[in-house]
């Protein structure tokens, strides 16, 4: 273990700045350097990185920096690990362009935006998670007020915005974007006689209206299911995680998905790494993926294999026909962003295509990497 200071990591905001300011510190971990003052401690095995979905590194909410590149500068500058990742995902959750998660986060059935979020701490051991909750445009901020202020790990519905409202937190009536109440407009007028048929025909019905709505461009396809997972490892070697989503779009009101379900749609543990994920959040609630990930690193998988391994279990645990293509493979995505504490990671999912990508910050700096896919085609 070596000692930074805070100033070596102060020289740039840019990207390529970052990547020059964390240039140093890699070295340094290597070496002696008897001027530094003490700061944050580096652990010389770990390459601190903040990996995240990609949406990390598409929105900016108007600022210069994305939401990976806001975590690894913080982190980098001597910020917890957790407060990093939650700094980063807010820009995603406050931009109006990202209809995912947060503000502006496509609505569920009844027109109103109900978002679910969960983080973990992996020196501290602690957690929290929201569900289902209106009207707080930042979820994740909620989650770690359970994780901070309560003895609980997650809170949901009507009571999650009591709760959020007593921790201080500002309640807005609708935290729908223009983009987000036109698209449900839409939604409405295309399928509410279809909503509650019969599951199987639903389905398939439900997956048309979706499917011609984003063909006609209403609604972007990857923000059906869309969510931002972000996990990162400091120098120090503490690991943490964040997932926050708006969920299923057009979901039936209170339908939770995986993502403040801890083992679910995240799991960390301290020593191990962290995983979460992103797309169709039923099958990773029934196979509990992010927890089945951590354990596979733990018994010695690369995050690669590990996050691999919970795509076969969905495989196995689809079986169902309304859920399967004509390849008898499932008809849906699941991605995984999988990070362990020396700092390797990976992105992995179902399926994926030249533009299946994950959002990474580095000493190198920011950027998108592909995605690892267990099945050939899409879904
Ligand atoms: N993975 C996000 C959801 O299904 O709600």
């Amino acid at each position: 273990m070596q000692t930074i200071t805070r100033r070596d990591f102060m020289a740039s905001t840019a990207v390529a700045g970052l990547a020059a300011a964390a240039e140093p510190l890699v070295a340094a971990s290597h070496r002696e350097s008897p001027e530094r003052a003490p700061g944050v401690k580096v652990q010389s095995s770990v390459r601190p990185v903040i990996i995240s979905s990609s949406n990390g590194q598409i929105y900016k909410n108007g600022g210069a920096k994305t939401c990976v590149e806001t975590a690894f500068e913080m982190m980098m500058t001597g910020s917890d690990v957790l407060d990093a990742l939650i700094a980063g995902v807010n820009i995603v959750e406050l931009d109006p362009l990202d209809t995912s998660v947060g503000y502006g986060g496509l609505p569920n059935a009844d027109g109103v935006v109900q978002l679910d979020a969960s983080v973990m701490h992996g020196p501290k051991k602690r957690a929290g998670a929201v569900g289902a909750l209106e009207g707080v445009r930042t979820p994740s901020n909620v989650a770690k007020a359970v994780m901070e202020m309560t003895d609980h790990h997650l809170i949901v519905g009507k009571d999650a915005q009591t709760f959020a409202r007593n921790m201080g937190f500002t309640i807005e009536a609708d935290i729908n974007s223009p983009t987000s109440r036109k698209a449900w407009q839409e939604w409405k007028r295309r399928s509410d006689p279809l909503h509650y048929l019969d599951p199987n025909r639903r389905e398939a019905a439900l997956r048309e209206v979706m499917m011609s709505m984003v063909a006609d461009g209403f609604i972007n396809e990857n923000h059906i299911y869309g969510t931002i997972n972000c996990n990162g490892v400091s120098a120090k070697g503490e690991i943490c995680g964040v997932t926050t989503t708006s969920g299923l779009a057009w979901k039936i009101p209170g339908r939770l998905g995986d993502s403040p379900i801890l083992g679910a749609g995240l799991y960390v543990d301290g020593e191990v790494g962290a995983a979460g994920s992103t797309g169709r959040g039923e099958a990773n609630l029934f196979s509990q993926c992010s927890m089945l990930i951590v354990e596979e690193m733990r018994r010695g998988k690369s995050p690669k294999d590990a996050g691999l391994e919970a795509c076969r279990r969905i495989q196995r645990n689809t079986i169902e026909k309304r859920l399967l293509n004509d390849r008898s493979t499932p008809n849906f995505n699941v991605n995984f962003y999988v990070v362990n504490a020396k700092g390797d990671h990976a992105g992995v999912a179902l399926y994926a295509n030249a533009n299946s990508t994950y959002a990474v910050c580095d000493e190198k700096g920011a950027r998108l990497e592909r995605i690892e896919a267990l099945l050939p085609g899409v879904a």
